[in-house]
């Protein structure tokens, strides 16, 4: 459409990538190779003949549960330093084209951890790239880490303690915390919010930032949960805030932004059009988003080709565009400097 360059040129932030999520079918079977890691049989799994036949597999996903299955499974080549920081350079290599100007990107430890790979591999490695990014794309970032909720508790108390004495919360001489903020994502229905409680406490009193996937697949009760009991600031996804009007007016009372990921709720079976992704319902109740790709290896996007969905469908106006530009800057978690020069 007419607005195509617009939104290209418009600075983005984007609140809502999982870096593991930039893990293309590509990059999977190069990673596989430089490190010796046996795929999956035809047998056991024919998606994993050729890049190909499984960039083909990641063309359809039942549900949010369907998907997860595909993106645990790929993380498995994940092993040393270099492969982190090689996933996360891709991904700015790519945000930066895209127009990203800064970037809140979410990690998780857990699912590496339990492979045996050391947390300080994965952190060093995502952080080697975040700070290249800054150097030589002028991408600012910061890393959250998240929780994977269908694990037992322990194991993410256990995570909590390893960054806790790790000192990667620590804000040492005027620099920036290693780890910025929790997240909480993976399977939503049956694994409630509240479970964490004790995790997000101990990251609040450190003074980490706080957000958690809720209403992607769960009813309002889990948006609600995160807020009262884990102190959120948002909530990624979100989308079925509008089931539940008190909550709706809650959220914009509190300035709460929600993460929407358009892209991702249609390949998940969320929507089943981008039309149904209720931008214009938020739009009109002053509810505060930002447009973001959550997934973009496996949800044919990244954070530009989610703006343009949302122009397609919704035919939204340059004011309306600003207002979610200037939503997505100012529910950074930056300076005013920077949000200043974002601007
Ligand atoms: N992990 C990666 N992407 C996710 C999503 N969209 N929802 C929950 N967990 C995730
Ligand atoms: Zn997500």
């Amino acid at each position: 459409s007419s607005l195509h360059s617009f939104l290209a040129d418009l600075p983005k932030c984007e609140h809502h990538l999982h870096l593991e999520g930039c893990l293309s079918a590509d990059l999977l079977f190069k990673l596989a190779a430089k490190n010796n890691i046996a795929l999956p049989s035809p047998e056991e799994n024919p998606a994993y003949a050729s890049p190909t036949t499984l960039a083909k597999r990641y063309e359809h996903f039942d549900n949010l549960e369907d998907f997860l299955q595909c993106y645990y499974r790929a993380m498995r080549v994940l092993t040393n330093e270099s492969d982190f920081e090689m996933l996360a350079w891709e991904y700015f290599t790519t945000a930066a084209a895209d127009g990203v100007k800064h970037a809140e990107v979410f990690f998780d430890p857990q699912s590496h951890t339990d492979r045996g790979i050391g947390f300080e591999v994965v952190v060093r490695g995502f952080n080697a790239a975040r700070e290249r990014a800054e150097k030589e794309l002028g991408i600012t970032s910061c890393l959250i880490m998240c929780f994977l909720r269908h694990l037992p508790v322990s194991s993410a108390a256990g995570t909590m303690q390893t960054a806790v004495a790790g000192g990667y919360f620590d804000e040492k001489d005027g620099q920036q915390r290693a780890i910025a903020g929790l997240g909480l994502d993976s399977s939503e229905v049956g694994f409630r919010p509240e479970l964490f409680e004790e995790m997000y406490r101990e990251g609040e009193k450190r003074g980490l930032r706080r957000t958690a996937h809720g209403g992607e697949e769960g009813d309002p009760s889990y948006i609600s949960g995160a807020l009262d009991t884990l102190h959120v600031e948002r909530i990624d996804h979100g989308i079925r805030l509008t089931e539940d009007a008190d909550l709706l007016r809650r959220v914009v009372k509190e300035e709460i932004l929600l993460t929407v990921c358009p892209l991702s709720n249609l390949c998940l079976q969320a929507v089943k059009e981008i039309s149904q992704v209720p931008i214009r319902k938020f739009l009109d109740a002053g509810v505060k988003f930002s447009i973001n790709s959550d997934d973009p290896a496996y949800f044919r996007g990244y954070i530009l080709n989610n703006y343009c969905a949302v122009q397609e469908a919704f035919d939204l106006s340059m004011e309306e565009w600003r207002t979610i530009a200037e939503n997505s800057i100012q529910g950074s978690w930056i300076g005013e400097e920077r949000k200043f020069e974002l601007r």
